[in-house]
């Protein structure tokens, strides 16, 4: 982290979390941040569902909810970034304050409630997306919609032609009833509906779908099924956890999705036992408390093709998913991998 880096985040650190995100996000897109460039070696270069990654570290689902800083995103060093979540409407979300950071926990809760500008202003913002980055978008339904399973088709259709990914996110605690979507017979019919409108893209793009760390391994298993039988094309694992388990700081009450490191055990559990049950059939992607390249690779270990992150970025600051990046290519150097995908999945029983 440079100097300018550090003494942004501890000014940021003093104001609301919310205020201090978006000053963040102006800052990224005024060309204030620092960024790596582009960061790659042969050891990081991977495929993923199809998409040719320059390294598996991508950004996670929620930092750039509208897809404001896709020029700046696209030097900051990650493997692939996702933006959204994106609804058919524009939405305000729940109300102020939603966000809250527990820093002796090293984690964030937040409510946000799908807050967005709705899919017309952010496809126009994807089409003008830069060129050379690997771009997905976080699909979402609103909350008065009166077909939830139809508005993830509605954003896909919209805004597919100019994303290289979509992903379907029925795991966000903060709809009311969203994570229903996640049952058998629910999820089964709103995978065809996406898959369908996927199928008239005019390119075939792969489908993601993001799960909730809270699931049964009976849950996990019907997931793992209908998403195989939908032709899913990667599972991503997790979003934010409704659990407060051994927390300290004071906002660990408040009501929402908790990320960040007390995650990661959790969702790399999760991600260990899809590896097991689908036994490499599908790519998955983790994503859940990663703040250091040893995070990374545990979670590639565990069964990840690649991986997500955000929250250790509000802590450390954006160039972390570089430092990241080099940290993990030299972990598979150390322990002889020749590239990403032979480290997958080799040590899920550690994680099970
Ligand atoms: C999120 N996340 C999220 N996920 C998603 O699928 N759609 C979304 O719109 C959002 N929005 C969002 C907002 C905020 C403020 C946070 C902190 C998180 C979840 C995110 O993509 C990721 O799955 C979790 O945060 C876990 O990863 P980290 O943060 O522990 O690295």
């Amino acid at each position: 982290m440079s100097t300018l880096e550090r003494l942004g985040l501890a000014a940021l650190r003093r104001i609301d979390p919310e205020t201090a995100h978006r000053l963040a996000l102006k800052a990224l897109r005024s060309g204030f941040a620092p960024l790596p460039g582009p960061v790659t070696s042969p050891r990081l270069r991977c495929e993923v569902a199809g998409l040719a990654l320059p390294n598996p570290v991508g950004l996670a689902a929620g930092f750039d909810k509208n897809a404001e800083c896709l020029t700046p995103l696209a030097r900051a060093g990650f493997g692939f970034v996702e933006v959204g979540a994106a609804t058919p409407r524009p939405q305000h979300g729940n109300p102020r304050p939603r966000l809250f950071r527990l820093p002796e926990d090293g984690a964030v809760i937040n409510r946000f409630g799908f807050n967005n500008a709705g899919m017309e202003v952010i496809a126009a913002r994807l089409e003008q997306r830069p060129q050379g980055m690997i771009l997905g978008l976080n699909l979402g339904a609103n909350k008065d919609s009166a077909d939830r399973a139809e508005d993830f088709a509605t954003v896909l259709s919209r805004c597919g032609p100019h994303i290289d990914f979509a992903t379907v996110n029925v795991s966000s605690p903060n709809t009311e009833n969203l994570r229903d979507l996640q049952g058998a017979a629910a999820l089964e019919a709103l995978l065809q509906g996406v898959i369908e409108a996927r199928n008239w893209l005019p390119r075939r793009i792969p489908v993601f779908l993001k799960i909730a760390p809270d699931l049964t391994d009976e849950e996990l298993a019907d997931i793992a099924r209908v998403a195989l039988y939908r032709g899913v094309d990667a599972i991503v694992a997790t979003n934010t956890t409704l659990s407060r388990e051994g927390l300290t700081s004071r906002h660990r009450d408040e009501k929402g999705g908790l990320s960040g490191t007390p995650l990661f055990a959790r969702s790399t559990r999760v991600l260990a036992k899809l590896h097991e049950i689908t036994d490499g059939a599908i790519p998955l992607i983790g994503v859940g408390g990663i703040s250091t390249g040893a995070d990374a690779y545990a979670k590639i270990r565990a069964g990840a093709s690649a991986v997500q992150l955000y929250t250790a970025l509000a802590y450390h600051g954006l160039t972390r998913a570089a430092e990241i990046a080099r940290e993990l290519d030299r972990l598979l150097d150390r322990d002889g991998f020749a590239n990403t995908s032979e480290a997958v999945g080799t040590g899920r029983k550690d994680f099970l």
